[in-house]
């Protein structure tokens, strides 16, 4: 009798407790989700130049792409240090001789230093186009919506520069009202209409890819008007874009030593990127290595401060690797192999210069020839610099930068003999001494 009063008791106990767990259980399941980020605070004005005004509404946003303005630290063959180029690698000065980059060549740093960049560096005077802002300020978009782009770039750069506050920012990615990504550069959608695409049509994740592409591609300056064009009419792979300046006889300079017309090529990474590589047939973004999300307490982001995924590989690499160590090695083999590979392109080219040289100092030149082995030194020297400017030391598209590298390579060797049957004598190089 005693111990069934007990057990009475203990079960009453137990369901009165079951009970409170199970309230509990369904007041917290039926808590509202808690929100994410910020509600918009400040109406944000169409195409407004000020990131910081953009920044109220999106504080984790603003203050890491604010992070771009001081990132310092330098990687093998990257990172955020503005370092002489010309410093690290000499014979850069020889194959830019004639042109500005022979005298100013640094590397690239953050976002937020587009503009102290672009102003300093001792490539612009007085005959600059106004379109050399074109990939570096946020009041771009707002300019080309006012004046159009034609008259933008007739512009010269000192006079637009009165017009030009801002570095890049939030405007250069995106729409005001909906904060979905956009094409903000005129050129790039002139570039991919010529190809029969509007990327209104395009997924999410491929706009995680084309927004770079406002800026980080091959570009020139058309005609007299100095019009921003990409030249991918007849596609983005190095060869279509060599044959496009080839049938516009366009040169940006003509090298002193061997006379040939010449082609510098921007910071192809959009085209070789996209030239079938491995991360980019696997439907990998750029904006998946470069601006990984991150967490911060309750909020999950994109970060804002693009830089060397290699500073930050953990969270860049690692949402898909597994050994990100390992990964991280690759990089290093991959950049390694492609810099030994590009140095023997650089002297092959430099071969092929000075061989020229020497021909056309022959009294009984073929002048034919010669001018066959300045077409071979310019075509080389195009391939070779798709990849020496392109930022990643060939990591975006290992096999596609072999390939080009090997290329120039044989062209260089192939100007030098050009050379020589032009001089009529082997004399010109014999007495070389790389
Ligand atoms: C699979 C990851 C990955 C993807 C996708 C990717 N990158 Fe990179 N990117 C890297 C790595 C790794 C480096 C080398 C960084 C270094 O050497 O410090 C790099 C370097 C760069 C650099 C030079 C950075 C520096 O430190 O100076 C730029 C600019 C760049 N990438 C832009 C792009 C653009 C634009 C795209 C898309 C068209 C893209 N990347 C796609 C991983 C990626
Ligand atoms: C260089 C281009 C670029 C610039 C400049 C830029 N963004 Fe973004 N932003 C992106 C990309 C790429 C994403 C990812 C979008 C996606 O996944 O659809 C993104 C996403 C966002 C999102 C959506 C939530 C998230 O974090 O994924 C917000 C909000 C945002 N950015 C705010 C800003 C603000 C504010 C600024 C200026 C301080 C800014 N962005 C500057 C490229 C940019
Ligand atoms: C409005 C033009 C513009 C857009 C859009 C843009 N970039 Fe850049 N980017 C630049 C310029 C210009 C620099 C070099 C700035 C300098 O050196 O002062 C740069 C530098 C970089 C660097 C080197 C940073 C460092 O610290 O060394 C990386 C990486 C990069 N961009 C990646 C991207 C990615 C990824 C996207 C797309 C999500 C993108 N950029 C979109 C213009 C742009
Ligand atoms: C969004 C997912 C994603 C991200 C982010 C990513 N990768 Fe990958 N990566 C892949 C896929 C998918 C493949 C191809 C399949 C495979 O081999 O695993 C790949 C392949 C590779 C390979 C082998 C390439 C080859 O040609 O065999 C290397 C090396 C690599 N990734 C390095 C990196 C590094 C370094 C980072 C960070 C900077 C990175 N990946 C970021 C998805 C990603």
């Amino acid at each position: 009798m005693k111990s069934s009063t007990t057990m009475y008791i203990l079960i009453g106990i137990i369901v009165v407790l079951a009970m409170v767990i199970i309230g509990i259980l369904l007041y917290l399941n039926n808590q509202p989700e808690p929100t994410r980020g910020v509600e918009p605070l400040v109406e944000i004005d169409p195409m407004d130049p000020d990131s910081e005004t953009w920044g109220i509404n999106y504080p984790n946003q603003w203050s890491t792409f604010q992070k771009t303005e001081s990132n310092s630290e330098r990687t093998a063959y990257g990172g955020s240090d503005d370092f002489s180029k010309l410093e690290v690698d000499p014979r850069l000065v020889e194959l830019f001789a004639g042109y500005g980059f022979s005298k100013d060549y640094n590397e690239d740093r953050g976002h937020m230093n587009s503009l102290t960049d672009v102003e300093g560096t001792a490539r612009v005077g007085e005959s600059t186009p106004g379109t050399c802002y074109s990939c570096k300020s946020s009041d771009n978009p707002g300019l080309w919506d006012q004046m159009g782009m034609a008259e933008y770039d007739l512009t010269p750069f000192m006079e637009l520069g009165d017009e030009i506050e801002h570095a890049i920012g939030c405007a250069n990615c995106h729409d005001a009202e909906t904060m979905e990504l956009i094409v903000t550069n005129p050129a790039l959608e002139e570039a991919l209409q010529a190809q029969g695409k509007d990327w209104r049509e395009f997924t999410r994740q491929e706009m995680r890819t084309v927004v770079c592409a406002n800026c980080h591609v091959e570009y020139f300056f058309k005609g007299d008007g100095k019009y921003l064009t990409f030249p991918w009419q007849d596609g983005t792979k190095i060869e279509n874009i060599a044959d496009y300046y080839a049938e516009l006889q366009f040169k940006d300079w003509e090298h002193p030593q061997s006379g040939a017309p010449m082609i510098k090529m921007q910071h192809p990474e959009y085209e070789l990127f996209t030239q079938n590589s491995t991360h980019y047939n696997a439907g990998v973004a750029c904006a998946d290595c470069h601006m990984p999300y991150t967490r911060d307490g309750a909020a999950k982001f994109s970060t804002h401060d693009v830089k060397s995924p290699l500073l930050n590989a953990e969270n860049a690499c690692g949402q898909c690797h597994t050994d990100v160590t390992y990964v991280t090695n690759r990089v290093s083999t991959i950049q390694n192999q492609v810099y030994e590979t590009m140095i023997a392109t650089e002297d092959a080219i430099l071969s092929g210069i000075r061989a020229i040289e020497k021909a056309a100092a022959q009294p009984s030149v073929d002048t034919e020839q010669l001018d066959e082995a300045r077409w071979l030194h310019r075509e080389a020297q195009l391939r070779w610099d798709f990849i020496s400017s392109e930022n990643s030391m060939g990591f975006h598209n290992p096999e596609e930068a072999l390939r080009i590298l090997a290329a120039a390579t044989d062209l260089a060797r192939q100007a030098e003999l050009k050379a020589v049957q032009a001089a009529g004598t082997p004399d010109i190089i014999q007495s070389e001494t790389n």
